[in-house]
C-alpha cells in the first residue's frame, strides 16, 4: 500500500490548498495512506520530534500509520482527524499546540475539507536553506524512509521542484549512505530504493518552463488588475502618474499580462529590456503623445526584475524620477507586494489545482523505477506529464539566456511558437 506524502514549498500562490485537498482525496481514492508535510521541505527535514506531542486517547488520536482509512466510516467527533478534517486547527492556527515538533502527519478524506476556496497553503510553507544542502536533503531522506513514504508530491515553484529533481537525482546516493550509517535497514533499503516524486508548479510567477500556466499566477493577475484599475480612478482624479512595480522574480508575465489587461501606458519586464541609453527618452515619447492625446493619468507597470539591455537594474524610483523631472508629471510608486500573493483562488486556480492534483496521484501510482519524475503541467488547456528534470533544466536555461543578455533566446526557449 502506497504512503503518499504531499507538501508544499517555497513562495506560497493561491490554489495550493485546492492541490494539496486533490491529492489527498485522489490518494485516499486509489487506496493510497495519504500525508502531508507541514512547512515544506523544512519539515521533511525536520521530521517529527520523539518527544513531540502523540496523543493517547483513542477518540484524540490520529490514525495509525499503516491503518487503513474508512472513507466512508464517521468522522470521530473532537479526534484528530475529525478537528483537521474541519480544517479548524490549521485554519485558526489552533493546531499549533497539537502538532508542535510534528510535520509528517497522516491525513484522512475529511482532513482537507474546504480547503479549495481558502489561499495561501494551510500546510504551511518555508524557504528551507537546509534543504539546500546535501545534509538536509539527506536527513528529508531519512525521513521519507523512517515513515514509510514512497511518494511525493512536491507543489512549487521552480526553486522547490529544482530541490525535488535534485533529491530525486540523488536519491540513491542518499540510501545507500544511510544503510551504510546504520541508519535504515536492509529491508528498508530493498523497499525503498526508489523515490517516486511528482511536481505541481505552484507559483505567481509563471516561470517554468513547459506549462502555459503556474497554479496562483491567475489569482496573482486578477489582484493586480484590481489595485491598477483602483490606483487608475485616483491617478484620473489627480490627473497623476504612478508607477506600479508588480512581482514576478526574473519573469514579466505578471507585468506583461497586467499591462494589457489594464490598458497601461507603458511596462518594463526582463525579457525584453531597453536600450541603457535612451529608455528614458523612448518611454517619455510615448507617454507624452498618450497625454497629448487627452489621457489623464499614466499607468507604468514595472517588473520586479526589470533591468535595460545591459542588465542594469531599471527601478520604479528611476522611472518616477523621469517622469517628474522629464515630464513634469506628479509621480507616485505603488509597490503592490505581497497583495498579490494573498487571498481566495480565483475558480481557474481552484479548477487547475483540482486538475493537475488528481493527475499527480494518478503519475506518481504509473511511476516505476525506469519512468523519469514528472512535473504536471498545462498546454493548451491539456493537462500534461512531462520530466521534471527536462522542465527544470529548460527553465533554468531560460535564466542563463537572460544572463547572457541573449533575450530573444530567452523568449525561444519559453516558447518556441512565439519567437519573433
Ligand atoms: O516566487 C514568488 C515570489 O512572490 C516572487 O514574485 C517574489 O520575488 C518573491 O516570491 C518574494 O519572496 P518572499 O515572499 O520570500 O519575500
Amino acid at each position: 500500500r502506497t504512503r503518499l506524502a504531499c507538501l508544499t514549498s517555497g513562495g506560497d500562490s493561491a490554489g495550493m490548498n485546492a492541490a494539496v485537498r486533490a491529492v489527498v482525496k485522489m490518494a485516499i481514492a486509489r487506496g493510497c495512506e495519504a500525508y502531508v508535510v507541514r512547512e515544506g521541505w523544512e519539515g521533511l527535514v525536520r521530521g517529527n520530534e520523539e518527544s513531540s506531542h502523540v496523543p493517547t486517547d483513542n477518540a484524540t488520536s490520529p490514525p495509525l500509520a499503516g491503518a487503513p482509512v474508512d472513507v466512508n466510516a464517521p468522522q470521530r467527533k473532537g479526534g484528530f482527524v475529525a478537528t483537521y478534517g474541519e480544517g479548524e486547527l490549521l485554519k485558526e492556527g489552533e493546531g499549533e499546540q497539537t502538532l508542535k515538533g510534528r510535520y509528517i502527519i497522516r491525513v484522512g478524506w475529511d482532513d482537507v475539507r474546504g480547503f479549495a476556496s481558502i489561499g495561501g497553503t494551510l500546510i504551511g510553507t518555508a524557504r528551507c536553506a537546509a534543504f539546500r544542502e546535501i545534509e538536509g536533503r539527506r536527513k528529508a531522506a531519512l525521513n521519507l524512509v523512517r515513515h514509510g513514504i514512497d511518494a511525493l508530491v512536491v507543489c512549487g515553484g521552480d526553486g522547490s521542484l529544482t530541490g525535488a529533481d535534485r533529491l530525486r537525482a540523488e536519491w540513491p546516493e542518499h540510501i545507500q549512505a544511510l544503510l551504510e550509517s546504520g541508519d535504515i535497514s536492509q529491508e528498508q533499503y530493498d523497499t525503498y530504493k526508489h523515490l517516486n516524486i511528482v511536481g505541481l508548479v505552484g507559483s505567481i510567477d509563471n516561470d517554468m518552463a513547459g506549462t502555459d500556466m503556474t497554479i496562483g499566477a491567475t489569482t496573482a493577475l486578477h489582484r493586480i488588475c484590481d489595485a491598477v484599475d483602483s490606483i487608475s480612478s485616483t491617478a484620473s482624479s489627480h490627473s497623476r502618474a504612478f508607477v506600479i512595480e508588480v512581482m514576478g522574480r526574473h519573469c514579466g508575465w505578471l507585468a506583461l499580462m497586467a499591462a494589457i489587461a489594464t490598458g497601461a501606458d507603458y511596462m518594463f519586464i526582463p525579457e525584453r529590456p531597453p536600450t541603457a541609453e535612451d529608455w528614458q527618452s523612448s518611454m517619455c515619447k510615448v507617454l507624452s503623445r498618450h497625454r497629448d492625446e487627452g489621457k489623464r493619468k499614466t499607468i507604468v507597470i514595472i517588473a520586479e526584475g526589470a533591468h535595460d539591455c545591459n542588465l542594469n537594474p531599471i527601478t520604479p524610483d528611476m522611472v518616477k524620477d523621469v517622469l517628474s523631472n522629464r515630464l513634469g508629471l506628479d509621480t507616485r510608486v505603488t509597490t503592490l507586494g505581497h497583495t498579490q500573493r494573498g487571498g481566495n483562488p480565483v475558480a481557474y486556480d481552484r479548477i487547475l489545482a483540482t486538475l493537475q492534483g488528481a493527475e499527480a496521484v494518478e503519475a506518481v501510482l504509473a511511476s516505476t523505477p525506469n519512468t523519469p519524475s514528472p512535473v504536471i503541467g498545462i498546454q493548451e488547456n491539456k493537462i500534461t506529464r512531462q520530466p521534471l528534470m527536462d522542465a527544470v533544466a529548460k527553465t533554468q536555461e531560460v535564466a542563463k539566456a537572460i544572463e547572457r543578455k541573449d533575450f530573444e533566446g530567452a523568449l525561444g526557449l519559453r516558447d518556441p511558437e512565439f519567437e519573433d
